[in-house]
């Protein structure tokens, strides 16, 4: 009678809750027949009404399997294959991604390398082998973010190439793209990250021409045809001699307009040969080989090339500002 009362409200139940209640009520923990078979003490009884219970949940699997492939089926009857789907909004590259790229594709039509270099630093390899005295303000806690006494967040990406010069022989020709990291504030012209690119040639005669007819090339490819480059004396500690590089305005041409604040011109990096210090920190006669190295942010070049008066923008994720690129 319990088997057959069970096996019939099994069959009856029609959807998973109703299957779910007849299970509780005949299988479960307080049914009649778990608590009968909690109070078995003799063999013959224990045998008879285990065999009921293995039936009654044989035939509760069975029913189960069969409520699942009713309700597939159903919902397969309501699927319409043919109606449009969602549409899915396509993603893009972020803008500084975008530059980045733009920037390798250009070292490698040069024929340069695309180093990749490591963001957590040696003190020797951002400072010292730089040629850094002791005393530059860079290596203060207040502009460097530290790690421990000899581990630093990169503030340069000359880093990388350093770590390529301690590697191999010249002739050398690389550039070095990523992230760096420095203590500023956060400002309209600078955020505590950004992005460098820095470029290294080392071989036999390297001049302050090769330079400038890089840097040339290198903005017109960028920034278009007409472009002009100019470089005003300055000092780092890891080129000699050094300068600072202006291009000419976006805009206006080097007319002069709102935009370069009627100078003709922008900012954009520096340069120089490099200090002969630099080459024996590497193990290089400076005798034999010479080399240039510039360094400018792609940022600022991304803000300049996109109008954007404010580089925050960049890491704010504002999908309104980025879908824009
Ligand atoms: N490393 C310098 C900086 O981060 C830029 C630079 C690169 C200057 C190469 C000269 C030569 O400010």
């Amino acid at each position: 009678m319990y088997a057959d009362n069970a096996l019939r409200s099994f069959t009856e139940a029609t959807t998973a809750a109703e299957l779910a209640e007849a299970h509780a009520a005949w299988l479960g923990r307080k049914s009649e027949l778990k608590v009968a078979l909690r109070g078995v003490r003799d063999r013959e009884t224990g045998m008879t009404l285990n065999a009921v219970r293995e039936r009654l949940e044989g035939a509760f699997e069975a029913r189960e399997a069969e409520l699942q492939r009713a309700n597939l089926a159903e919902i397969d009857e309501r699927l319409d294959v043919t109606l449009p789907g969602t549409q899915l909004r396509r993603g893009r590259l972020h803008p500084l991604t975008q530059i980045r790229r733009e920037v390798e594709d250009i070292f490698l039509g040069l024929g340069y390398e695309i180093v990749d270099s490591r963001e957590v630093e040696t003190v020797w390899h951002n400072f010292d082998a730089l040629n850094q005295p002791l005393t530059h303000p860079s290596r203060s806690h207040r502009d460097t973010f530290y790690v421990d006494a000899e581990t630093l967040l990169r503030a340069h990406t000359s880093t990388g190439q350093i770590r390529v010069m301690e590697q191999r022989q010249p002739p050398i020709y690389i550039a070095t793209l990523g992230r760096v990291y420095r203590r500023d504030t956060p400002s309209p012209r600078s955020t505590p990250n950004f992005h460098q690119v820095e470029a290294l040639a080392v071989d036999r005669g390297i001049s302050l021409a090769d330079l400038k007819g890089t840097l040339i090339h290198f903005f017109r490819a960028m920034f278009g045809e007409g472009r002009e480059v100019r470089m005003r004396t300055s000092f780092f500690p890891f080129t000699e001699p050094s300068v600072e590089f202006d291009v000419t305005c976006f805009l206006c041409g080097g007319k002069g307009c709102v935009f370069c604040k009627y100078t003709g011109w922008f900012e954009m990096g520096g340069a120089g040969e490099v200090d002969p210090a630099v080459f024996e920190n590497v193990g290089y006669d400076p005798e034999e080989w010479s080399g240039f190295a510039w360094g400018l942010g792609l940022d600022r070049i991304a803000a300049q090339r996109h109008g954007i008066p404010d580089i925050r923008m960049f890491w704010e994720n504002d999908l309104r500002m980025l879908r824009q690129f």
